[in-house]
């Protein structure tokens, strides 16, 4: 194989870190995110033909902050800091880095040179997207300031000739528009990538990685059917062929009809050579549920009861090495384990295995990519195109869409009421539009009408959500006449229910489950 052209990401522990990578992998120039604990050598061995510091929340000039040694700027590789990587960069070479009088925040206006390479193609009155307490406020020897804003004298910086470049904002971010094209400009013509890189790339070397890895050792993996978990599911399989097993746990907690239709593609009359096991756990399920009502309680005796199911099974099969789970970016970042970045919320179910389990080893095959990159993956895969744009689905299921107490009678009503929203949605052609919309039963009963009778039953939330990473989102616009259709139906044919609210907020505050 010729030998892959390769930029890499050093981590400073900033919130951005995967998205630096992310816009890199769109310039098509392969990309990988290390620690900045990553010794020199390793680094050298790599060959990369960037190396890219990412922001993080520390000051470059406190004791014990995260630093690197000085000879990252002498290799004759280009490197480009962004941020706490910007200024880092310059505290080491000689420039000076204070404190500002007030945090620069938000979407700010800044004038670039255009003659520099970096800004080539970009307005000269550029938005960006500036989070700093910090400033450069001297600049090392050999760098000019190539970028300004209203509080900020040195908003980028460069030293051409030894191809090293700094810039305070964070050009990795939607809110910069013209970010992207600034990270390209980096890659493509400051480092020379060819930018030949593809997705099929990724999968080509993640079949390898794991054919590795795994050796010859048994599989287990945990297929839900979403399109994470099959996208793993089949990578693996692509990988370890018959070592594989897919173990499908139906936990009740399923859209309607989930269980069935997963059978029907993955099991043994479907495509795939996967063998595909089903284990109808509903009853179990609710009854570890049963009295309830705390949303991370819940989600936490939904993913142990996996983990149990699959240690049962797991024993039937006879020793199994290794454990694959679907888990990709924004589970992990969301979870506070993206590498050197800061906890948001814990509540996702990744990262690793409890200690009473006996794997080996756990697969996390999908866990730097994007949902839309995993969905790439997915065709690149050849998984038909229906699977591969189903929306999210998490794996607590409907377990988080019910507040309050999961009960078999309030799980019938929410897969009933989402089946009736999701038909029509589809209906309207809105499905592949929306990026996720679902009903979620809130745990309110409130007085009713109908015929001439009073009722005291349960209102359905409607969600439905527009976001591009998952990690933001804003409410859908859904057309009123599509939502009154939705509201009618449900309340005539979903039995239990008897008011249909529509879910306004954006994430954040809100998150974009109802739980
Ligand atoms: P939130 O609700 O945190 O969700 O805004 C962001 C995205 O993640 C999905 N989600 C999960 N996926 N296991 C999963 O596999 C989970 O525990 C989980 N919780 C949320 C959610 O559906 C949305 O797409």
């Amino acid at each position: 194989m010729n030998k892959r052209e390769m930029v890499i990401v050093l981590d400073f522990g900033g919130q951005y870190n995967q998205l630096v990578a992310r816009r890199v992998r769109e310039c098509h120039v392969y990309c990988e995110i290390y620690s900045y604990r990553t010794d020199i050598a390793k680094i050298k061995a790599m060959a990369p033909k960037g190396i890219i510091l990412t922001g993080g929340p520390n000051s470059c000039y406190e004791e014990g902050a995260p630093t690197y040694s000085k000879e990252l700027f002498e290799l004759g590789i280009p490197v480009l800091g962004l941020c706490y990587g910007a200024q880092l960069m310059q505290h080491i070479l000689g420039g000076r880095v204070e404190r500002a009088d007030k945090r620069e925040y938000g979407k700010t206006e800044v004038a670039v040179d255009t003659s520099s390479t970096l800004f080539a193609g970009v307005a000269p009155d550029t938005t960006c997207w500036m989070s700093h307490f910090d400033y450069i406020s001297g600049l090392a020897e050999g760098f000019v300031s190539v970028a300004r804003s209203a509080d900020c004298p040195v908003a980028a910086c460069e030293n051409t000739a030894r191809g090293l470049y700094g810039i305070q904002f964070h050009p990795e971010v939607l809110h910069t528009p013209e970010g992207t094209k600034m990270l390209y400009n980096f890659v493509r013509n400051v480092c020379g990538c060819a930018g030949d890189w593809k997705m099929d790339s990724f999968v080509e070397q993640s079949i390898r990685a794991i054919r590795e890895k795994v050796g010859s050792g048994k599989v287990l993996c945990a297929l839900s059917g979403g399109v994470d978990s099959s996208v793993a599911a089949v990578l693996l399989s692509k990988a370890v062929g018959d070592q594989l097993t897919c173990v499908f746990v139906d936990h009740g907690l399923l859209h309607k009809n989930e269980g069935d239709e997963v059978e029907a593609v993955f099991g043994p009359s479907g495509n795939y050579n996967l063998n595909f096991i089903r284990v109808n756990a509903q009853q179990r399920f609710y009854s570890k549920l049963a009295g309830v009502t705390e949303p991370e309680r819940k989600r936490k005796i939904i993913g142990e009861e996996f983990i149990r199911v699959f240690e049962e099974e797991a024993k039937k099969i006879g020793a199994v090495d290794f454990l694959v789970q679907g888990t990709i970016y924004p589970d992990v970042v969301e979870s506070g384990l993206g590498g050197e970045s800061a906890v948001i919320k814990s509540h996702h179910n990744v990262g690793g295995l409890p200690d009473y389990v006996d794997f080996k080893e756990i697969i996390e095959p999908l866990r730097d990519l994007f949902k839309d990159e995993v969905r790439k993956a997915g065709l690149e895969l050849g998984l038909p195109e229906y699977l591969v744009f189903r929306q999210p689905f998490p794996g607590p299921g409907l377990g988080i869409r019910i507040i309050g107490e999961v009960t078999e009678e309030k799980v019938r009503i929410v897969q009933d009421a989402d089946y009736i929203y999701r038909e029509e949605i589809a209906r309207a052609g809105l499905d592949q539009d929306i990026n996720q919309y679902f009903a979620a039963l809130t745990n309110m009963r409130s007085v009713g009408v109908m015929g001439d009778e009073r009722t005291y039953d349960y209102a359905v939330a409607l969600r439905a959500v527009r976001t591009i990473d998952f990690m933001t989102a804003e409410a859908a616009e859904v057309p009123y006449e599509v939502l009154n259709r939705v509201m009618n139906r449900i309340i005539n044919e979903v039995r239990g229910v008897n008011r249909v609210l529509y879910d306004l907020t954006s994430k954040p505050p809100g998150t974009i489950e109802f739980e």
